[in-house]
Parts: C-alpha cells; structure tokens; sequence
C-alpha cells in the first residue's frame, strides 16, 4: 500500500527546517533514542489490533482517513508543537486557524462572525449551549430524541433543563410534537441536528426557523457530522433546504474531524452575532501580552489547544477549498451515492430482500438495515451474528440500536410503537465506497450463510 505521506513530509520539513537554519547548535539528545526504533516497531505491532479504517472494507463507524496533506501538515507542525492558545505559542498558526475557520463560515454564508476550532464535536456543542444557557438562563434546552447524546450531558453539565423531542420515522425532529413543547413556553434553545449519528437525518430545519418567528427561541444546529454536506449537489430537496437555511442559526458545530479529512481533535464552533465575545471575557495574568491582537485563548473555553490542528486544516482547505463542485465536494457526493446505491440494493434485490428489512432512505451517506425474523429479539441476535461473521470475513459494519418504527415493512410480532431494534449500520464515508459497493454487498450475503 503505497503512502504519499513521506514524500510529502520529507521535503516539506526540510523547508521548515531551513527557517531555523541561523539557530546555534543546541546538540539536542531526546533521551532514549538508542530503543526508539525497537519501541517504534512493538507500537505498531500493537496498532494492528485496530479495524482497518482506512479500507473501503473497513464501512462501520465515522472513521474517516485524514488526507496525506493533512498527516504531512500536522507532522511537519510537530517540530514546532505550537499551542493556539495564545499568539505567543503559536503565531503562525493561530493565523492559519483564523482563516481556515473564516472558510469554514463562509461556507455558511458567514462574513462576520465568532468563531474556533476545538479538540470536537463534544467541546464544540459545550461552547455553544453554554453561551445559549447564559442568553436565556434556566430556560431548557430541547432537541430531537436521535440528537447527540452529548447534548443531555453537556445540558447536566451546564445545569440546565433538557428535553427529548420525538422524531418521525426517519429519525428527523416531529415539528408537531417540537411545537408542543414550545408551546409551554419554558424552553430557551432549540438543537436541530444536521446529520444524525446513527442514520445521517437532517432536522426540517425550514419548519423550525418558521417556529422561531412564533416561540423565540435560540437556535444552534449540531451540524458535527453533516454541516460539510451543504456542498454536495446531490441531496434530496428536503435536506437541501434544511442546508439552505442553516446561516440563519444563532450557532453552527461542524467537525472537521469528521468528514473534514482531519486528524482527531478538530472540531469548530461559530456563533453568527461575533458579540458573543463578551462571554469568554477574562483576565489572563500569564497569556496575552505580546500583542494588542485577539487572541484565540480569549474566545475559547479550552486553554492549551493543538496548533498543529489548525496548520493540518489549513493546508487541506488550501489544498481542497470547500466549494460547490470542486474535488472536495466530490467526495462526499461519492459517498452519499454509495449510501443510496446500498440502499437500493437492500430494497430491491430479492437476495437481500429476503433477508433484509431497509431502513429510512439516507439523507447523507449512512446506511441502517433490520434483519427479517419472526421478533425483535431474533432480529437482534441475528443482527449481531451477521456483524461478526462480516468481521471474520474481512467487512467491517457497525451495529446501532434503533426504533423499531425505522423500518418500515418489517413485521417483527412484538414490535409496539416504542420498541427497539438492532439492526446493521454502515457510514459510507470514503469516496472510495462508491467503487466498493458490489463488494460490501457480496460479503454482507455471505456473512448471511448465503455464499
Ligand atoms: C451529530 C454529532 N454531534 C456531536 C458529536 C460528538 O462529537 P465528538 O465525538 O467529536 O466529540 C457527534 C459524534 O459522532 C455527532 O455525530
């Protein structure tokens, strides 16, 4: 398997070096070199027990390969290790993180804004309902009962009141039942989820901006998985107009971690309104006396932040810029095609069929199926098996716990309204899926005993 990462990287640090060339010798000596190599080689012995996640085969959880220029930024960073902290840890790439964040809004249709990275999705979200609990103190946090599990702790955490919203079939906020709950009129933050974990939905967030004119409330969209998907072309129209709209949140999440081709940890907050400044305001005896600049330690919760994150995004989006139509766009319209290719397949092939229960068209590039059988407990089980026996054979898929309800057609005997199920999960994230379809598919039979 051939790796563009050192060719890049090799000359590339050489230039980097050669910006320090006037230094004095420092005859530096890590300790420990001499079992460096020896440790080097037992750690990656120790890395094989890891799924492939950079293989079409590997098409189970959010695990998405960062792109050589990514590797090769981030490393080269390393000699430097900077801390985006504060300028001076890192001058250069608290610049670059500014405008790489500055594209990121932009593609929001943002000019004027707040806005940073953060080690993820988690933090991000943090940030955001804490400035939402702080404008609207006491009031609940509300959001769709397939959000992020992070959003009920970070509301525990933050002390503020949270509430489920029921969804439809297809995983995406019940605007009825979401208006029931505004109606009592206790509730200050409305989370649409643009892109779901488990099944990729995306919130009506047309409906939800029409309930803002009535109720008033703030709206922060956790876009973590799906915010980079309003560059692709070829999304159905109800997701279309959810992306649309999404300028007109209060605060944004997106995770470049996630389908941004990032190292782990980058995830990014903005806020529309650059005023929310004001509540990150404090003082720093220690950080911020090189420059009259802002410094992004004084617009974040975190302290001690990667710098090397930022120089990683950076040369990808210069790399890659986020545009309609270019080569990064591309690859997640592969993969949503992918997802819609398998999807058909376990809809319309007899083979599968007979098998299979599809669940909810995908709206971005996830994939959930049920297995045929008599109860939700045999469906279940068997799910289970055919998630192993796929392992053994070299495909590897998730599994995920779903409302019954998901999968329509399926006549599981015990099924009730609020029953569950687990089913089988594939997130097509790679662009490559698409070639590998064909493949995925036979193995997943196989897996079923009918190979
Ligand atoms: C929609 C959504 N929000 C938030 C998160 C949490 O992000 P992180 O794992 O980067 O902290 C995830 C993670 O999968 C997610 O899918």
């Amino acid at each position: 398997m051939k790796d563009s990462f050192f060719e890049l990287l090799s000359p590339a640090l050489e230039r980097l070096d050669g910006g320090y060339a006037g230094l004095p010798d420092a005859a530096l000596a890590p300790p420990g070199m001499e079992q460096a190599a020896a440790v080097l080689a037992e750690t990656a012995e120790r890395l094989h027990d890891n799924y492939p996640y950079f293989h079409p085969l590997y098409a189970g959880q959010m695990l998405k390969p960062p792109h050589p220029v990514a590797r090769a930024a981030y490393a080269m960073a390393m000699r430097l290790n900077p801390n985006n902290h504060a300028l001076d840890g890192g001058r250069a790439s608290s610049r670059m993180e500014v405008e790489a964040v500055r594209a990121i809004a932009g593609m929001f249709g943002w000019a004027e804004f707040l806005g940073h990275l953060t080690s993820g999705g988690t933090f991000a979200n943090l940030e955001a309902l804490w400035v939402a609990g702080l404008m609207a103190p006491g009031k609940k946090v509300v959001a769709s009962e397939q959000a992020h599990y992070t959003h009920s702790r970070i509301s525990a955490v933050l002390k503020l009141p949270y509430a489920g919203v029921k969804t439809d079939g297809r995983g995406r906020m019940d605007l009825t039942a979401l208006e029931a709950t505004l109606s009592k009129g206790d509730v200050g933050t409305v989370v649409a989820t643009l892109g779901t974990t488990a099944v990729g939905a995306v919130d009506p967030l047309d409906g939800i901006l029409e309930l803002r004119k009535k109720y008033g409330f703030r709206l922060h969209v956790d876009a973590a998985y799906g915010g980079y998907f309003c560059l692709a072309s070829n999304l159905a129209p109800e997701a279309v107009r959810a992306f649309e709209r999404i300028g007109e949140a209060d605060s944004i999440v997106v995770d470049p971690h996630k389908h941004g081709l990032q190292p782990y940890g980058c995830g990014c907050i903005l806020f529309r309104d650059p005023g929310m400044g004001r509540w990150y305001k404090h003082d720093s005896p220690y950080t911020y006396f090189t420059s009259q600049e802002l410094h992004l330690g004084e617009i974040s919760l975190e302290c001690s932040r990667a710098g090397a994150s930022a120089v990683a995004l950076w040369a990808t989006q210069r790399l890659l810029p986020l545009e309609r139509g270019g080569e990064f766009a591309q690859g997640l319209e592969a993969g949503r095609e992918a997802a819609l290719r398998l999807h058909h397949l376990l809809a319309s092939d007899p083979q599968f069929m007979e098998r299979f229960i599809p669940g909810p068209e995908p709206e971005l590039d996830i994939v959930v199926w049920g297995v045929r059988a008599g109860t939700l407990a045999v469906a279940s089980r068997q799910a289970q098996g055919i998630f192993d026996r796929a392992a053994e054979g070299g495909l590897h898929l998730a599994l995920a716990n779903l409302p019954a309800r998901f999968f329509a057609g399926a006549n599981w005997r015990d099924a009730c309204d609020d029953s569950k199920v687990t089913c089988l999960r594939s997130v097509l994230m790679k662009p490559e899926h698409l070639r590998w379809i064909g493949e995925i598919g036979e193995r997943l039979l196989s897996a079923c005993g009918t190979r």
